[in-house]
């Protein structure tokens, strides 16, 4: 019964990835999907997602659609601590994973997650090894990444990040649906937030000579 509540939305995923055949060198097809049941568990932002505005497009409708379908069965998730962003952010934030080796759908190829931030919540840098394709499904996010990748994209645009280049997203007054793909390596590891306490341009050299794991590096980053 709930997967037949989930299949139109990973139907709906699996088609939008059909039609992108330049994403594949960034994220490959997914191989060997398969149906795990698993629990939901329930976030203070539903409530947001569900109210959600149309978005602009026929095909990000159904996709909203499709997502809102879901909403009461999905195991609603938080990678972060209060520590990390704050009460606030929590308030307002999650995700799930649908697709990915710990999704509703189990793949070790291939990761797809739903993710919700409601308006004016800062999303603070962070990276992650996985290759990462956003969809914009609702909202106009900015995304911050390198100082020449500042980008705005509306709905049904995507915006791409490459493993370890770290990024942060400031959500406008509309809060921010997406479906965001992961590739590559590590795509079961989730994101670590960079310190907050350090210039974002050190944040950034730090994290692009992709040793955040080093111990000799002098920045601290918090554990995800
Ligand atoms: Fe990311």
């Amino acid at each position: 019964m709930t997967q037949a509540v989930f299949d139109p939305l990973v139907d709906t995923v699996k088609g939008f990835l059909h039609y992108q055949p330049h994403l594949a060198p960034i994220i490959s097809e997914p191989e060997n999907i398969e149906w795990r049941d698993r629990p939901h568990f329930s976030l203070p932002c539903l409530p947001e997602i569900l109210a959600l505005d149309d978005p602009p497009t026929p095909f990000l409708r159904n996709l909203q659609d499709k997502i809102k379908a879901v909403l009461p069965l999905a195991e609603w998730k938080q990678s972060y601590t209060k520590k990390e962003v704050g009460k606030n952010f929590l308030n307002h934030y999650g995700y799930f994973e649908l697709i990915g080796p710990n999704g509703h759908y189990h793949c070790d190829n291939f990761a797809a997650f739903i993710g919700y931030c409601g308006p004016g919540l800062f999303y603070n840098w962070h990276v992650h090894r996985a290759d990462e394709v956003y969809l914009i499904i609702n909202g106009a996010p900015t995304f911050h990444s390198d100082p020449n990748r500042i980008q705005t994209p509306t709905p049904g645009l995507i915006r791409l990040h490459s493993s370890l280049e770290p990024h942060a997203i400031t959500i406008g007054a509309v809060p921010l649906l997406t479906l965001a793909l992961w590739g590559g390596e590590e795509i079961d590891r989730l994101p670590k937030i960079l310190t907050r306490r350090r210039p974002w341009h050190q944040r950034i050299n730090y994290a692009i000579s992709g040793s955040y794991e080093r111990k000799e590096r002098p920045l601290k980053v918090e554990k995800g």
